[in-house]
Formats: C-alpha cells, sequence, structure tokens
C-alpha cells in the first residue's frame, strides 16, 4: 500500500478508505461541504424566477438548470460522506452558520436578465474554478467534479443565448442585460476568492494537490476568457482599467473591492439572512420525508432479518 505522499507525489487519487492527514480530511469535507452549499443555496437567486418566466420554453430550460444545481449539490453531499461526516450535520453547520457557502448567491436577481447574467457569468467563473477540481487529489470529489463540468458548460451557454436573445430585442431589454452585467460583474471576480497574497491556505492546497492554481491566476483566466465575449454581445463590463495587455499578453483589470467580499462571507451581503432562512424552513418542511425514508429503510431490513 502506498503512502499519502507516494499517491501524491504520482498524481494519483486518493480514496475513502485511504490513511490522510487530518488537516486533510478537514481540508476536504470543508471544501466539498462549503460546495454542496453552494449548489443548493444557488438554487434560490435563479429559482425565483421560474414562476416569472417569460416563456413555457424559458421556463423549461430554468427548470433544469436549477435541478442540474440541486443534482450537483447531492452528488458533492455523496463525496462528503465518504470522508466520514454526515450530510444532515453538515446541512445543520449550513444553517447555523458554521460553514460557508459561496458569497456571489447573497445578491439579488432583479430581472430576468440575471438569469442569463448567472448563467454566462456565475456559471462561467464556477467553470473556470471546477475544471482544474477534476484532476483534484481526492478521488470521489474529482469524479463527482467531472459531471459537474458537463452540466455547468450547458449553464453557461443557456445563459450567453438568453442575453444574445435580449440584445437582438428592444432598448429596454439591451438597457436591462447591461444593467444586469453591472450588477454581477465585479461579484462574479470575488467568487475566485481573495487576491493570493491574502490566501494564506493556498499554498498547501497545491501542494495536497486540492488545488491546481492559485484565486488570482483563475480570475485572470476568466477575465481573458470573458472580454471577448461580452464584445461579441454587445455591453460593456463595469471596470474603466480592463485592457489588453500585450506585453503581458493577458487583460490588465481593475481590483475588487475586497471590503465588500469580507463583508458578504461574513453575512453581511443584501441577501444572506434570507438565503439562510429560506434553507432551514425547506430543511423543516423536508423532515417528514427524512423520517419516512429512514422508516421504510428499517422496515425493509426487519423484513429481510426476521
Ligand atoms: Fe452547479
Ligand atoms: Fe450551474
Amino acid at each position: 500500500m502506498s503512502s499519502f505522499e507516494d499517491v501524491l507525489a504520482a498524481d494519483r487519487r486518493i480514496e475513502p478508505r485511504d490513511a490522510v492527514p487530518d488537516a486533510y480530511r478537514s481540508t476536504m469535507v470543508r471544501q466539498i461541504a462549503q460546495h454542496a452549499h453552494s449548489e443548493i443555496i444557488g438554487m434560490q437567486p435563479e429559482g425565483y424566477w421560474i414562476t416569472r418566466a417569460p416563456s413555457l420554453r424559458r421556463k423549461a430550460i430554468l427548470l433544469a438548470k436549477v435541478q442540474d444545481e440541486a443534482g450537483h449539490g447531492l452528488y458533492l453531499y455523496s463525496a462528503a460522506e465518504t470522508l466520514g461526516v454526515d450530510r444532515d450535520d453538515l446541512t445543520e453547520r449550513l444553517i447555523d452558520g458554521r460553514q460557508k457557502y459561496s458569497s456571489i448567491f447573497n445578491y439579488p436577481t432583479l430581472s430576468y436578465a440575471d438569469v442569463g447574467v448567472i448563467g454566462w457569468l456565475v456559471d462561467g467563473a464556477a467553470i473556470c474554478n471546477q475544471v482544474p477540481l477534476c484532476r483534484s487529489s481526492y478521488g470521489p470529489y474529482a469524479r463527482a467534479m467531472i459531471r459537474i463540468c458537463k452540466e455547468e458548460s450547458f449553464h453557461q451557454r443557456q445563459g450567453y443565448e438568453l442575453l444574445l436573445t435580449m440584445m437582438g430585442g428592444t432598448a429596454a431589454q439591451r438597457a436591462q442585460v447591461q444593467d444586469a452585467v453591472d450588477r454581477w460583474w465585479w461579484p462574479s471576480l470575488m467568487m475566485f476568492g481573495p487576491p493570493d497574497a491574502d490566501s494564506p491556505n493556498t499554498a498547501r492546497s497545491m501542494a495536497w494537490r486540492i488545488k491546481r492554481h492559485t484565486n488570482d491566476e483563475l480570475r485572470q483566466r476568466f477575465v481573458d476568457m470573458t472580454v471577448p465575449q461580452a464584445e461579441r454581445l454587445g455591453v460593456t463590463l463595469p471596470d474603466p482599467e480592463l485592457r489588453w495587455n500585450p506585453g503581458r499578453g493577458r487583460h490588465d483589470f481593475g481590483t475588487p473591492d475586497w471590503d465588500e467580499l469580507k463583508r458578504v462571507i461574513s453575512g453581511g451581503g443584501p441577501c444572506n439572512a434570507e438565503r439562510i432562512e429560506r434553507r432551514r424552513r425547506a430543511h423543516e418542511d423536508g423532515a417528514w420525508v427524512r423520517e419516512a425514508a429512514l422508516a421504510h429503510a428499517a422496515r425493509r431490513q426487519e423484513g429481510e432479518t426476521g
């Protein structure tokens, strides 16, 4: 049997029964749980628009997308459970604020253009973050991420397609798209986390091959990918410092408001309280389903053994 270090050095995957340092296990649990919570909480800002979709086609697309996010949450809670934690316990930790979820889902969705912009920018940023995680050192997480990334790429395209349609519509629709881009651009850049200089755990996560790139590298990749898409769409990204730098062969861009990120992560965003309250109610409303499933499983087992 090879040791933890050998597996990492050979760039192979760590599996559930392998012996790992406690800090690796707790880092992995924290990261996977935070990711799972983000998928589930992330259903709320868009879920609001399902009953308000402008056409049957848009409703079917949005419904499929939001259901995908529920599925992502379930794969990830299952991956977390292979590390010896319990999903109910993780949900409790989310609801009482001991575990976090992505800052992005604490912003409100004000018009249907927000659905498009979330698909384009938020799912786009998620793809940049998650594609390298398909090679993350923890096997169950890496494998979950492969399927998740395929679905995220559908999410990004449906968002972009919606925006292209709106940009070909009326002046009022184009203004709605631009307004949504103005509101979501900076929070999307914050999805990659604090700047590298202020991200003390990055080095260890990279040594453990949980992460493959730093926050700033991924943020840069996202900006470079998104600028030509914005041009094609005909929207302006709200950053006066954004320009191509031929020397670097990349775009230069302005600095996100890191105080805002800290505030939103620690509960002070526009929708934090509402998101958690909604999640708490949904968890309570679902208690009878969990109880019935457990009673059913217990009775079946009795039938088999007795
Ligand atoms: Fe997702
Ligand atoms: Fe998504």
